[in-house]
């Protein structure tokens, strides 16, 4: 059971009503991910606003290809492992395929053990009216939910490809018609991931509440990037939205190669490194 601190007075943590005063005053809002204790530790420290513990951990930690394989019990691992090294940032924590779609009494109970058994602040759900009745439930527990609309990647084998979304005028219509629902609903905020910057600016100004995105422009409150991508630890992945900040993958891989050579040539451990 992971110690949760709500209410420390040591740091001024960033809540829900936070977010929302940030956006009106035109702050923008950091967020990136988080899956592990010593990577949340470090972007708590560093100051980011929002960790997402996503699932694309199964995609970044579990090598899987798609986000679909991620369980409950993945995500509540991941995340109490980030909460317990949180002392400032929101901890959002996606709900994993299959856990809230068509049904709100699930979606009810997966949120409360997420919240429960891993200490987190609040949850995120992928879809617009298609889950609204789960987003409501939830809501209705006290239960804080962050929305997801665009390319939303637990559909990725109804889209079949994870290309621009909502580049034509209707579904565009329907994903500004969603964010109002989702806005009315309660949610405190929404991702919007790769649409149209003009369309992401639009949503962004129609809603009061924050819009985080992710290959959406620079017109909304605020950015999210994976944590792997960003430090360049994935190299593979190179979408054009993505803008690396390090090549932490080459700088590992030669601390490695070092170490390798250090042992093979006996150089490792010296004198001053024994006991
Ligand atoms: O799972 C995730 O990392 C996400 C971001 C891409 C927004 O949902």
């Amino acid at each position: 059971m992971s110690v949760h601190k709500p209410f420390s007075t040591q740091f001024k943590r960033i809540t829900t009503h936070r977010l929302f005063e940030m956006k009106q005053k035109g702050e923008k809002i950091a967020m990136l991910t988080g899956y592990d204790y010593s990577m949340a530790q470090m972007l708590d420290g560093a100051g980011i606003d929002i960790i997402l513990v996503g699932d694309s951990a199964s995609n970044v930690m579990a090598g899987n290809e798609t986000t679909v394989p991620m369980s409950l019990d993945h995500m509540i691992y991941h995340a109490s492992s980030v909460v317990k090294a949180v002392q400032r940032a929101l901890v959002v924590v996606d709900m994993p395929f299959g856990t809230y779609q068509g049904n709100s009494r699930k979606a009810l109970s997966s949120a409360i053990r997420v919240m429960k058994e891993s200490g987190a602040h609040s949850v995120k759900m992928e879809g617009g009216s298609e889950i609204i009745d789960s987003v409501e439930r939830v809501l209705s527990a006290g239960v804080p939910v962050m929305g997801h609309l665009g390319l939303t990647p637990q559909s990725i084998y109804k889209f079949g490809t994870y290309t621009v979304r909502a580049r034509e005028e209707e579904e565009a219509e329907k994903l500004i018609e969603d964010a109002i629902l989702l806005e009315k609903a309660g949610c405190f905020g929404i991702v919007l991931e790769k649409i149209p910057a003009k369309l992401a600016t639009k949503v962004a100004q129609t809603v009061q509440i924050p819009i985080i995105g992710i290959g959406a422009g620079n017109g909304v409150d605020g950015q999210v990037l994976v944590i792997h991508d960003m430090l360049g630890i994935t190299k593979a992945f190179s979408p054009r939205f993505l803008r690396r900040y390090a090549d932490l993958d080459g700088i590992m891989t030669e601390a490695v190669q070092n170490y390798i050579q250090d042992v093979k040539s006996s150089d490792f451990p010296n004198e001053d490194e024994c006991y």
